[in-house]
């Protein structure tokens, strides 16, 4: 689904990322760590296009991410949800709102965008919260629906930057579990993170990026560093 083949990228004199050649499949859960540093979101900035490689290719199913046009781009956000450490939700808008806001830009009919809302909210546990503002949330709360939010387009593609890493170790744990069962449901994952306990317990594939470079690759893996 994803590959990665002899890819660098370069800011300025420094290597983020040095001949990186990965490939990841339909339906992997993966947990990417490494020190801050070591070239984490730089791997997903390439994946959603926001960052060219200065040489290799990467491919998502059959599109070209490294010569993709500008005017392609969106076409491929709509296949990938993204999350983030700090979550950004509109401040005056309700949970609801916020989740809807996504469809309304993509110009989805109302009525569509009245039947999908409910169900996203389902997903990520949060009926009781539709009328909320972020405010009157908790971080763990906040960043559920950040994460209903980036699969309203249906992804198959998740990618999450450091998600839990502004939640308490219990919250934390809350969107893992939620991550593995969007996993379960068939969509890929890949958790860019360096919470080593978190890691150890999720009990799937680890990749460990070091100064820019694949240095573990395990299925069921640990944190090594
Ligand atoms: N936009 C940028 N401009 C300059 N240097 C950058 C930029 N993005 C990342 N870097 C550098 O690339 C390296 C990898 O960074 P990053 O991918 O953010 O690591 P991580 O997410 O693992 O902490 C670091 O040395 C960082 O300073
Ligand atoms: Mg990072």
């Amino acid at each position: 689904m994803i590959k990665f083949d002899k890819v660098t990228k370069t800011f300025g004199p420094a290597h983020a990322l040095q001949d990186i050649s990965l490939e990841i499949h339909k339906g992997e859960f993966i947990s990417l760590v490494g020190q801050s540093g070591a070239g984490k979101s730089t791997l997903l900035s390439l994946i959603i296009g926001e960052e060219r490689p200065d040489s290799g290719r990467i491919l998502i199913d059959d599109i070209d991410v490294s010569r993709i046009r500008r005017t392609d781009i969106p076409y491929l956000r709509r296949k990938i949800g993204v999350v983030f450490q700090d979550i950004k939700l509109l401040p005056n808008r309700t949970a609801s709102e916020n989740i809807a806001f996504a469809l309304e830009v993509a110009g989805e009919k109302a009525s569509v965008i009245a039947l999908e809302v409910p169900k996203i909210l389902e997903m990520v546990g949060l009926e009781e919260k539709a009328k909320s503002f972020p405010h009157e949330m908790s971080g763990g709360e906040k960043q559920r629906i950040a994460i209903a939010r980036a699969l309203i387009h249906k992804p198959v593609l998740l990618l999450g930057d450091e998600p839990t890493g502004n939640l308490d170790s219990i919250n934390a744990w809350d969107i893992i579990q939620l991550l593995l069962k969007i996993n379960k449901s068939g969509t890929t994952v890949i958790l860019a993170t360096h919470a080593k306990d978190l890691v150890n317990s999720i009990k799937k594939r680890v990749v460990t990026i070091e100064k820019g470079q694949i240095i573990y690759d395990q299925q069921k893996g640990k944190y090594v560093l």
